[in-house]
């Protein structure tokens, strides 16, 4: 569903990027880990068509979508919550959804100019507000929601175009045992047919969500495996967990 071949990018003399590689099924729970400043938001900038690559391509679905600005991907299915939150904090949870329905369908073309439009969009709402756990809180305030409720949504809003690859960069930082616990089990029960790259850097958070790891460390895929796998690497335990107690 997901494919990038070879990604490179350089900030000035700085490579951030070194020759990645992924390719994510459909339906697949794919995490990317790593220490702070590992590229694991770049290289999600670089997906997302934020950034672009100085080599290397991507694939949404078989089709080549590396000159594809960021909208236009959304519309092949791939969308994306950012690290820091990206809420319109004056409104309801409901407003939040329909804006972003407003936009995943672009705005202006045909904005609920037909009453069908208007019952699908509060449909899809409804919906949705259900995936991320927030259905009784439609019409709550998103200033009175807390931290964990706020990046629900978030998660909410990605969902709103009806993605096939949903990407969450760090969907539980800052969040209590009980928020993370809350979010991650949000994230396991979402469509099957969703394919979902994580960035998480806490890797034991992941060892019981993801089907599938990719370390990344300064800019390189130091491997990539099962959750299994990823744990019995000497590699991973020398250069990633080295020292970090169990
Ligand atoms: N726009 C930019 N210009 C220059 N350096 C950047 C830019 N964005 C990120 N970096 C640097 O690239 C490295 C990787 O950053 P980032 O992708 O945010 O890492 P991670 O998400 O894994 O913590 C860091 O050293 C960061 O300072
Ligand atoms: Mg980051």
């Amino acid at each position: 569903m997901l494919r990038a071949e070879n990604l490179f990018k350089t900030f000035g003399a700085f490579q951030v990027t070194k020759g990645v590689s992924l390719e994510i099924p459909t339906g697949l729970r794919h995490a990317i880990i790593g220490p702070n400043g590992a590229g694991k938001t770049t290289l999600f900038n670089i997906l997302a068509g934020e950034l672009k690559p100085d080599e290397g391509r991507i694939l949404i679905d078989g089709q080549d979508v590396t000159s594809f600005a960021p909208d236009r991907r959304a519309r092949r299915g791939l969308s994306r919550s950012f690290q820091k939150n990206n809420l319109f904090l004056s409104g309801t949870v409901r407003d939040n959804l329909m804006v972003a329905d407003i936009v995943a369908r672009g705005y202006g073309s045909h904005f609920w100019t037909r009453l069908s439009d208007n019952r699908r969009a509060r449909e899809k709402t409804s919906a949705v507000a259900e995936q991320v756990g927030l259905a009784e809180l439609l019409d709550r305030g998103v200033s009175e929601l807390s931290y964990g409720a706020q990046r629900q949504l978030e998660v909410g809003l990605a969902l709103m175009p009806d993605p096939k690859v949903l990407l969450l960069d760090e969907p539980t930082s800052g969040m209590s045992p009980e928020e993370t616990g809350r979010m991650l089990q949000l994230i396991d029960d979402l469509p099957r047919d969703l394919a979902v790259l994580l960035i998480e850097h806490d890797m034991d958070l992941v060892f019981s969500h993801a089907d599938r790891i990719t370390v990344l460390n300064y800019g390189e895929i130091l491997m990539e495996g099962t959750p299994q796998e990823v744990r019995g690497s000497d590699i991973v335990q020398e250069t990633y967990l080295g020292g970090k107690a169990q």
